[in-house]
């Protein structure tokens, strides 16, 4: 049989430098335990821009379309901030989600144990937290119509439109009960009911279908104002966290920052399944591409690394494999490796974004 094929969009900034530490890893998995990828690369975001003009070329679309999983680093940059908007390096990542249909977006944040005293809460809040934010990523106000800068009167208007059909809400809730049934079995739903429309149309959906597909699922409802106060006051209490599209970027930001970093959150964005029962899928950190210290050796490849156990997760049924991966990287933290977003307090010095590629390759030796 045919290697499964991983298509590779380092992006912009420090993209390229946390991919990198990724393809040794990929690599690694090939020579050690068999498990072979055809690895392509190709351009996305700025990168793209400067080769062709477009944040995102067709044949790169039709590619990722095409490939078994996709693995994206990070897109953007000063150097793009005065494009016209549709030439804009998110654009293309934004175009890579819609055409892929990749509506759930799993941003899982854990606390590994050797970091809690990292983390901008007390310790004893984050210790051993592990919650799953399930962002909806193809509609919401990233999307819906109209948008754009009017011309009203004497003035410009922006306006964008946050908009939900019962569809959209329908499926992203599934994947988020059907999750939460392999972890602890709770799922808080937020959105803000109280002021928008959309919000009223997402509780009542999300309880539909909780009430006649997933009785069995523990389900509560947050305004998502009070939810992101929840999360820095008691974030233990969350299993899994189903939310729209904006309120799940900002949620998604503030949940990596009680782990300790931006530097240490993957994503899973997937859409429906194949024909082979594989859901499309691409595989990205959360953080972005970090302009202020990229080239400097100082990103932590953490958040990309375990982006790829991810993939390892859900798109090649080989969680065993996930897990070696994510112990490998639980040891080297538990040993002390820190890239410089990890120094705490105390201070120490910080190895390089290569070295922690190097500690963490020796830690998956030392598991064989
Ligand atoms: P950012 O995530 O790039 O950086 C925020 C802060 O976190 C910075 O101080 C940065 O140094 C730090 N940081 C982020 N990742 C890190 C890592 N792996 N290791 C160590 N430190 C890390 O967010 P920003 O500065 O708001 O945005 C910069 C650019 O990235 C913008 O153009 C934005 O649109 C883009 N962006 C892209 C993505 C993506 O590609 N998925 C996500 C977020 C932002
Ligand atoms: C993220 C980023 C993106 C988003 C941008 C870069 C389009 O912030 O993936 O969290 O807003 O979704
Ligand atoms: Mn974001």
């Amino acid at each position: 049989m045919a290697n499964p094929t991983l298509l590779i969009l380092a992006g912009d900034g420090i993209g390229p430098e946390v991919m990198n530490e990724v393809t040794r890893i990929i690599d690694w998995f090939g020579e050690k335990r068999d498990l072979k990828f055809d690895v392509e690369h190709d351009l996305v975001g700025g990168a793209a821009y400067d080769a062709h003009g477009t944040p995102l070329h067709d044949d790169t679309m039709a590619r990722a379309l095409e490939a078994d999983a996709v693995l994206l680093g990070a897109v953007g940059g000063p150097k793009y901030d005065d494009l016209d908007f549709s030439l804009k390096p998110e654009r293309g990542l934004l175009r890579l989600r819609k055409e892929m249909d990749l509506f759930s977006n799993l941003r899982p944040a854990q606390c590994f144990d050797a970091l809690a005293d990292f983390s901008s809460l007390k310790p004893e809040l984050v210790a051993g937290l592990d919650i799953m934010i399930v962002r909806e990523l193809t509609s919401g106000v990233y999307f819906g119509e109209p948008r754009g800068i009017f011309e009203e009167g004497n003035e410009r208007v922006g306006v964008n439109t946050q908009r939900y059909t019962e569809s959209e809400i329908d499926r992203v809730a599934r994947s988020a009960f059907e999750l939460a049934r392999k972890r602890n079995n709770k799922v808080c739903s937020m959105e803000k009911a109280n002021v928008m429309e959309s919000g009223i149309l997402w509780r009542e959906v999300v309880q539909k279908v909780h009430d006649e597909d997933y009785p069995d699922v523990e389900l509560s409802h947050m305004y998502a104002d009070n939810g992101a106060m929840q999360l820095v006051r008691a974030p233990k209490q969350f299993d899994v966290i189903v939310t729209d599209n904006l309120f799940g970027d900002i949620l998604s930001d503030c949940a990596a920052m009680l782990t300790g970093s931006l530097g240490m959150l993957p994503s899973a964005s997937l859409g429906a399944p194949n024909a082979d029962g594989r859901p499309k899928a691409m595989y990205e950190p959360v953080h972005g591409s970090a302009p202020d210290i990229t080239g400097q050796g100082k990103a932590n490849p953490i958040a990309c690394i375990l982006s790829f156990a991810m993939a390892l997760r859900y798109s090649f049924d080989h969680g065993d494999e996930a897990t070696r991966l994510e112990k490998a990287v639980e040891k080297v933290l538990a040993d002390g490796a820190r890239t410089a977003d990890l120094m705490g307090p105390e201070g120490g010095t910080p190895i390089s974004t290569t070295e922690m590629g190097d500690v963490i390759l020796a830690a998956l030796d030392a598991s064989l």
